[in-house]
């Protein structure tokens, strides 16, 4: 281990300078595993989740805050500790293997970087609302021990395209300071002026903007982009990006898995998982949760010991008419 880097995160500790001690650690687990330390990097990595983190208990653990746009009136982007882990989520093998690819191939940047390979560092999920785009994004932040930085796109999209860019410019300087997931959530919705919301050829100029603007980005941070309407914009203009994951609707049999997975800490036996699979089918993953969220709550209501058919019963036909 770099005596530089035990330094920073000594220097970090007395600055209860949150970020910089991420930093430090973060450095310090790429380094392990670029030494094929697997087993001990993924220790550490753990630690650094699941509240290795707070190297301060309790008192006031200084995070810069994000930025904020030119009047100072709204933050651009949120930071967040990732709670959600990729194990909490039902995806098909390709997504899968895609983001553990990625988050190895993050942690290796550093001998990607020693050897010339570029990196993959800006990469767009794409697929219908509802399918766990923005929950991946959380639990790849968590799997790499990064905080998650999520961009209010709202707050970033102006009515003037030169502002707009200033504050993405301003969330990739923020995003240069430590290793963060970033993500820019909604990204269709850049380049939507706020008061028309079908200018087309506005958000295709921001989106090559966007492009323009990181295609030299190489700071510590993994870029990531979530829309909805890939539909929206040429093809040509995704495949700018370093890797596009589709996210889609589960199949029944995923949906299954999926109820059994969010019922496994509940006494369920007399549930007919089978049944509430095939009611749900073609919906999104979203509407499984809400159907397990709301039965849970009817349980609750009527002072049950267990969630039972009678609570499936009593919400499912609301959850599946509703808009998905
Ligand atoms: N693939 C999935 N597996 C399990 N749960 C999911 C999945 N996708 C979505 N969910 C649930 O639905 C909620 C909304 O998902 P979200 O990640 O916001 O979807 P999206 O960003 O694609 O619209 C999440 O909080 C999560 O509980
Ligand atoms: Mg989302």
């Amino acid at each position: 281990m770099a005596g530089r880097h035990l330094k920073e995160i000594f220097k970090a500790f007395h600055a209860r300078d949150e970020l910089a001690f991420r930093r430090a650690a973060t450095e310090i687990i790429e380094e392990e595993q670029a030494k094929h330390h697997n087993a001990l990097a993924r220790d550490l990595q753990k630690l650094l989740v699941s509240g290795g983190v707070s190297i301060d208990s309790g008192a006031t653990v200084i995070v810069p805050a994000p930025p904020k746009d030119r009047e100072g009136e709204w933050d651009l982007g949120e930071v967040k500790e990732p709670q959600r882990l990729l194990d909490d989520l039902i995806l098909d093998a390709k997504v899968v293997n895609a983001l553990d690819g990625l988050s190895k191939e993050v942690r290796q940047w550093p001998s990607l970087d020693a050897a010339g390979v570029g990196r993959r560092q800006r990469i767009l999920f794409e697929g219908p609302p509802g399918c766990g785009k923005t929950t991946a994004a959380e639990a790849l932040a968590a799997e790499l021990g990064r905080p998650f930085l999520l961009v209010r796109l709202d707050a970033v999209v102006s009515s003037y395209l030169g502002e707009t860019a200033s504050n993405l410019r301003r969330i990739l300087d923020y995003a240069d300071q430590a290793p963060f997931v970033v993500l820019f959530d909604e990204f269709d919705s850049l380049g939507r002026s706020r008061d028309d919301q079908s200018e087309h050829g506005e958000m295709k100029r921001v989106v090559t903007a966007f492009l323009q603007m990181t295609d030299r980005y190489r700071g510590p941070s993994l870029l990531l982009a979530a829309t909805n309407h890939s539909g929206l914009l040429d093809q040509a203009l995704w495949r700018r990006f370093d890797e596009v994951l589709t996210f889609r609707k589960p199949t029944v049999h995923e949906i299954r898995r999926l109820i059994r997975l969010r019922l496994r800490n509940f006494a369920h036996i007399t549930v007919d998982v089978d049944r509430y699979a095939s009611a749900l089918k073609g919906l999104p993953h979203a509407a499984v949760d809400k159907l397990i969220t709301d039965a849970r709550r009817e349980a609750l209501l009527r002072d049950a010991e267990a969630v039972g058919p009678e609570d499936f019963d009593a919400v499912l036909s609301a959850v599946v008419t509703r808009p998905w």
